[in-house]
């Protein structure tokens, strides 16, 4: 156990000391720093979330920042078929113990790191206060390595899929322009806004054929929840339909790297910076940062259990 600290100890410095060139390098030195968590997430399922939150990873990589894609896709493995990327362990073998985070990480494209669930969160709950509080310092670990936390969830309306959103720091909410997905979206709100009205909700609308369609679907999801729900959301764009999405899919690349001129990626470009430009939402010292998403998750399991 001693070595296997000591591994993990020596394994970050030597991360912190490649990341020199870094623009979040004063923040690495603090020991205060933690990671932004984000929630990716939809009421339906299929609208492009998985592809989302790959490009947007890919896009922040590119801006310098340190990201780390989290599939909590259980159902369905998501992520590593967009990227062709086999995962020999996942975050279950963490939960138990027998891996350390960072022997669960797998090499993405463009630097990113990604970290498939597993069937992760059900356990969670199955532990004791020490292998709970072995797990949380483990995983805090990326709050040190890290600027940006993604998570990809999976579709719909679970409690599964509501713990993840519940307890992330920032959620983005995908929706397309079809009535079914919006309604669902919709749906999603209100479930966020009766347990929790401060939530910070930013909705992506996807396959859009138009900026006028994105702006009036976002406008009317914003008015709509404000009326009804006292719940106010903010707006990160939108991305059009674009073929060279569904070229890069079949060629199990993201786009952003494999078309890197496309309508697509100059928007997914766009939101990036609007997400990097985002003055960092910190609550109490332990409330932000992974370790608080995983406080938050395993309050809102037991709660729900
Ligand atoms: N902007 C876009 N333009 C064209 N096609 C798109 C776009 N975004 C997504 N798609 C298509 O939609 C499909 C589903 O996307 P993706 O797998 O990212 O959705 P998802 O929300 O993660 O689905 P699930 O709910 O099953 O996890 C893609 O394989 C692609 O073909
Ligand atoms: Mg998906």
């Amino acid at each position: 156990m001693v070595d296997q600290a000591h591994k993990l100890r020596q394994a970050i410095s030597s991360i912190r000391t490649k990341e020199s060139s870094n623009p979040s390098e004063n923040q690495s030195e603090s020991s205060n720093k933690a990671a932004r968590v984000i929630t990716v997430t939809s009421g339906k399922g299929g609208v492009g979330k998985t592809n989302i939150t790959v490009n947007l990873a890919v896009a922040l990589s590119k801006m310098g920042l340190k990201v780390i894609v989290i599939d909590a896709d259980f159902g369905l493995a998501n992520i590593d078929v967009l990227l062709g990327i086999i995962p020999e362990f996942t975050l279950l073998d963490v939960i138990k113990g027998e891996k350390s985070i960072l022997e669960v990480l797998c090499d993405g494209p463009q630097n990113i790191k990604f970290i498939s669930g597993g069937s992760g969160v059900e356990e969670l709950v199955r532990l004791d206060k020490n292998q709970l509080e072995k797990f949380v310092e483990n995983i805090g670990l990326l709050d040190k390595l890290v600027d940006i936390i993604l998570i990809d969830t999976g579709a719909g309306l679970s409690e599964s899929v509501m713990s993840f959103v519940m307890a992330a720091d920032e959620i983005l909410l995908v929706t397309t322009p079809e009535p079914t997905s919006i309604m669902d979206a919709y749906a999603l709100i209100k479930m966020v806004a009766n347990r929790d009205k401060s939530k910070n909700i930013r909705i992506i609308a996807n396959r859009v054929e138009t900026p006028g369609e994105a702006e009036d679907i976002i406008n009317k999801l914003c008015i709509v929840s404000y009326n009804f729900l006292s719940i106010k959301l903010n707006s990160l764009g939108y991305v059009l339909r674009d073929d060279m999405v569904i070229r890069a899919v079949k060629m199990q690349q993201p786009f952003l790297l494999k078309y890197p001129r496309c309508q697509a990626a100059k928007q997914i470009e766009d939101i990036s910076k609007k997400i990097a430009g985002i003055a960092e939402y910190k609550t109490q010292k332990e409330d932000f940062g992974i370790k608080g998403f995983i406080n938050r998750l395993i309050k809102f399991k037991t709660h729900s259990s």
